[in-house]
């Protein structure tokens, strides 16, 4: 992630954005501020109107922590499982879609690097629109390319190594997501609900496709304390399921 933005974390965990800029600039939330000052303070403590912050440079997870929503977004629990299994790294060709806020289209541009390429598919240009302000906060503006379409009706690459689908109904665009992969390239769905699970396996038999299972990720953070050491009281509850397929030519 970019670090021409940096980050001022309080003494609470709340974190705020400083824009790369020399002098006074305006920061969300703590208003005029002299970035000077804090650009040469990485990793230290600095008083600001009276008040104690770190000056931090920013990490994928502070970017996909703070970012500007405007649909429900996967967060790093399923994000962290789903880049393993799609083998997103350096160099990897990726299409998703709906880009949404462009949370997971962070997660993508990071993993695939500089060589990679990421196509990201929203029907609405008011999604790219916030995503591609997200994305640019993240430095991670020049790997990604929008494109409004409806996946459905047809994905616009080929030989792709992996495709992601976070759409209301995945199911129609897995015949897309065949023709677009290269062979052994890997699809991936995010759904909230068994139901969309289900008609995805079904579409997914009906295609020469391996490897096809469903995951949830469950993650509890651990409160670790001078005494009672537990799990955090605010679990995480459900987010969605995962489910992954490789594209084949032929089946048993
Ligand atoms: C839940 S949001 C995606 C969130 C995103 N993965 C993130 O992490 O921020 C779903 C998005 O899919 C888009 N969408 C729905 N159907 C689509 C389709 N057939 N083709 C492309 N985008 C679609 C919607 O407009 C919406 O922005």
């Amino acid at each position: 992630v970019d670090d021409a933005y940096l980050v001022l974390m309080d003494a609470r965990g709340r974190r705020h954005w400083v824009p790369p800029a020399d002098g006074v600039v305006r920061v969300d939330g703590l208003g005029a501020v002299d970035a000077t000052r804090i650009r040469a303070s990485v990793g230290r403590r600095i008083e600001i109107g009276g008040r104690p912050f770190l000056v931090l440079r920013p990490s994928l997870e502070d970017a996909l922590g703070s970012l500007e929503r405007e649909a429900q977004t996967i967060g790093a629990k399923d994000i962290g499982a789903l880049l393993l299994r799609i083998g997103a790294g350096p160099g990897a060709r990726v299409l998703e879609a709906g880009t949404g806020s462009g949370s997971l289209t962070m997660a993508l541009a990071h993993a695939v690097g500089p060589a990679g390429a990421l196509v990201s598919c929203d029907l609405r240009r008011e999604a790219i629109d916030v995503a591609r302000r997200n994305v640019e906060r993240a430095g991670l503006a020049g790997r990604v390319e929008f494109r409004v379409a409806d996946v459905r009706q047809g994905i616009p690459a080929k030989d792709l190594d992996a495709v992601v689908l976070d759409i209301p109904d995945p199911w129609a665009a897995v015949p897309a997501a065949w023709d677009a992969l290269r062979p052994c390239g890997h699809l991936a769905t995010f759904s909230p609900n068994m139901e969309q699970v289900k008609e995805t396996a079904k579409a997914l038999r009906a295609k020469p496709f391996v490897g096809v299972r469903t995951i949830e990720v469950i993650e509890r953070e651990m409160e670790v304390r001078d005494v009672g050491v537990r799990p955090s009281h605010a679990a995480l509850g459900h987010t969605g399921y995962l489910t992954f397929a490789r594209k084949v030519l032929d089946t048993f």
